[in-house]
């Protein structure tokens, strides 16, 4: 049976572009893009999208009542695809109790920080300020609580004593790509429960 996985985002796309070669490349099984939902009209994820001639819609925030309206609109939208998977990719909302049930362990996100450590906004950026000597990025499945989801895979990146958060994420992008193609290849072929917020692969 054909998986249907769709991508989520804000910015540039290029999680959404390394999941949608890989799928292309058959490196994801069955599995297919099936579209593409930016909540910015500038995303640059759109023409990677256009580029590969994926489906992609905008979903603006702001012409929606409330953030529940607009997570209704996003599960309209999926619903439509028939997603039976969603990636996030540099998705900048965090997303309700009410979206997360609904799709729930079907949800999935990259983080540039090695979580629980520097969840939200500029985690690389976090890291670097910390002064850690060690830094990565995590795939997780989303739950309720910011970033704080079980944990598919993760991969580490050494910090450098010259790094800006610029070189710092240059270096982490390709990890992030190769991270995420694996993990959804995990998740796609290997059965698993979430048992406290773990995951056990039966
Ligand atoms: C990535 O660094 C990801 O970890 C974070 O947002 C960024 C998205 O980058 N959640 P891109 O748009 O996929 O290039």
């Amino acid at each position: 049976m054909e998986r249907r996985l769709a991508v989520i985002a804000s910015g540039t796309g290029s999680n959404f572009a390394a999941l949608a070669d890989a799928a292309a490349a058959g490196i994801l099984g069955d599995a297919k893009i099936v579209g593409l939902i930016v909540d910015s009209e500038t995303a640059g994820a759109r023409q990677k999208a256009r580029d590969r001639q994926i489906e992609h819609v905008f979903i603006a925030h702001k012409v929606h009542p409330s953030a529940e309206a607009f997570d209704g609109a996003l599960t309209s939208q999926l619903e439509r695809w028939n997603a039976d998977w969603i990636c996030l990719a540099g998705f900048l909302r965090i997303l309700g109790p009410g979206f997360v049930s609904r799709w729930r362990n079907r949800v999935v996100n990259v983080h540039p920080s090695l979580l629980p450590a520097f969840p939200g906004l500029h985690g690389a950026k976090q890291a670097l300020d910390a002064g850690v000597k060690e830094t990565g990025c995590t795939v997780h499945l989303v739950i309720e609580g910011l970033d704080a989801g079980p944990v598919v895979l993760q991969n580490k990146l050494p910090v450098l004593p010259n790094d800006t958060e610029a070189t710092l994420l240059e270096r982490l992008h390709p990890i992030e790509h190769r991270t995420y193609v694996e993990a959804m290849r995990m998740l796609l072929e290997r059965p698993f429960a979430v048992v406290d917020n773990r995951i056990v692969w039966t």
